[in-house]
């Protein structure tokens, strides 16, 4: 059959409205045009993330009423542990109420003052937890990766050769442990090939240098590569994920994403002594290390979504609906990141709307359009979420201006997405109307979350 469809059926509905554009208009407004202080209400169709926001199965929503809530040792932690470690193969496993917190207490206790952490491309959370703890987050994605344009696989993958550079220069004592983020969200939610970790692999040992893999979006990049990556295409997305797991020596994770959970996270490791350093801070922080800041019905949720998240036919229909968009935006002309990603796709602000400065942020302007015209949620990932100061106090913009569309998962219908591409053609077709953004406030770190904007 040509016609790929969604492989589930509905049980239970949520309403969604669009609520009158006048009333769109006043609520875009109120939140002093940054539509994260929007009421959840006033988006109708809510594209500002894919994390936390999929819709579970009847299987996990079964499995949360055999939650057991005892403080240690539960069955459901016994669930839970059971399938992250069939997956990451990893010896000591511990869960965390989301990915920031796993990540907040690696950082803690492996990195120290001007320590350099190199990634393909740090996530923005795991940058602000690195830098909070003292070190350097770098970013070495591989030069194809920084070209929108190029309709080329595998656009996440690290550079070694900047790699090997960046250890020469630094030198082993201040390199505690080296990133890979799978799939790469900041940069265009790009996979990585199996071929990169293992060249990275290769490299760090030479230098006994540890691997730690970002996993949240691991089952889309192990499909990315049975489909892309020549000697994947006879192996399950199981086998592929084990390997990827294989050459790491550590993982975080935000459950939220490939977890197919509202809540959750973990890090992973074979380590003993970061084991008994992480368990330690896990008390401190999270809990108890059986269930880390997440009820017992979280994990057995968890323990069943981990494993749908590596079901084929989920995976054929996500990549469907998403390629299904990036064919449409295609023949209309309209500028996008090539290829669409595993998880989102990423309108190209700065061409489609070149008559706005960088510093009037255009992708803020595309991102209240698309609320304007059709009550749409995105977010810009440009230079307000990456822009900086430097040492004089200039604001530097940030080298792309994108606005991603991030799909929950197993939320949205092919008539949502249908929608959805009726409001961007609009938006396309008035385009010369949008008009750029100036900040009125803004917090010291993180600002996009909270900043002001007035039009100009
Ligand atoms: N790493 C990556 C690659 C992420 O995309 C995220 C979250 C995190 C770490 C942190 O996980 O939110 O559970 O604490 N990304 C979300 C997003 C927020 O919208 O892309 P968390």
């Amino acid at each position: 059959m040509r016609t790929i469809i969604e492989p589930f059926r509905i049980k239970m509905t949520e309403p969604i409205h669009l609520i009158s554009k006048a009333d769109r208009e006043k609520a875009l407004a109120k939140a002093h045009n940054n539509v994260f202080l929007l009421d959840a209400d006033d988006c109708c169709i809510d594209l500002l993330t894919d994390s936390g926001t999929g819709a579970m199965s009847a299987q996990q929503w079964a499995a949360l009423m055999l939650g057991d809530e005892s403080y240690a040792g539960s069955r459901s932690w016994k669930k839970f542990e059971a399938s992250v470690r069939q997956i990451t193969g990893m010896k000591h496993i511990f869960p965390t109420h989301q990915g920031r917190a796993a990540e907040s207490l690696m950082a803690h206790i492996l990195v120290k003052e001007n320590d350099v952490i190199p990634n393909n491309s740090h996530f923005d959370t795991t940058r602000a937890n690195i830098e909070f703890s003292g070190g350097n987050a770098l970013n070495l994605l591989c030069d194809k990766g920084m070209d929108l344009k190029s309709d080329i696989p595998f656009k996440g993958d690290m550079d070694v050769e900047k790699l090997a550079a960046v250890i020469e220069k630094y030198g082993v004592e201040r390199i505690p442990f080296c990133m890979i983020t799978v799939t790469n969200n900041t940069g265009g939610g790009q996979p990585v090939s199996m071929a990169n970790i293992k060249a990275v692999k290769k490299l760090l040992i030479k230098y006994k240098i540890p691997l730690i893999i970002d996993s949240c979006r691991f089952a889309e990049n192990a499909y990315f590569i049975h489909e892309l990556e020549d000697g994947y295409a006879d192996k399950s997305l199981l086998e592929i994920a084990q390997e990827m797991f294989s050459y790491a020596d550590a993982a975080t994770m935000s459950a939220k994403k490939d977890g197919l959970a509202n809540i959750g996270g973990f890090f992973v490791c074979q380590n003993d002594e970061w084991a008994e350093n992480f368990r330690n801070m896990l008390i401190l922080r999270e809990g108890f290390p059986t269930y880390g800041g997440l009820a017992g019905r979280d994990l057995e949720i968890l323990s069943v979504g981990l494993m749908e998240a590596l079901d084929y036919d989920y995976q054929v229909y996500r990549h469907a609906t998403i390629s299904y968009m990036g064919k449409f935006l295609q023949s209309k002309g309209i500028p996008y990141v090539k290829p669409v990603g595993g998880h989102a796709v990423f309108l190209d602000a700065k061409e489609f709307l070149p008559h706005i400065p960088q510093l009037e942020y255009p992708g803020i302007g595309l991102v209240n359009a698309l609320y304007i015209e059709g009550g749409i949620r995105s977010v810009e990932l440009g230079s307000v979420m990456f822009g900086h100061f430097d040492t004089n106090g200039k604001e530097i913009p940030s080298p792309i201006e994108l606005v991603r569309l991030a799909f929950p998962r197993r939320v949205y219908t092919q008539s949502h997405f249908d929608y959805m591409l009726e409001v961007i053609e609009n938006v396309w077709q008035n385009r010369t109307k949008i008009g750029g953004h100036r900040i009125t406030s803004q917090p010291d770190f993180l600002r996009h979350f909270t900043c002001h904007f007035a039009k100009i």
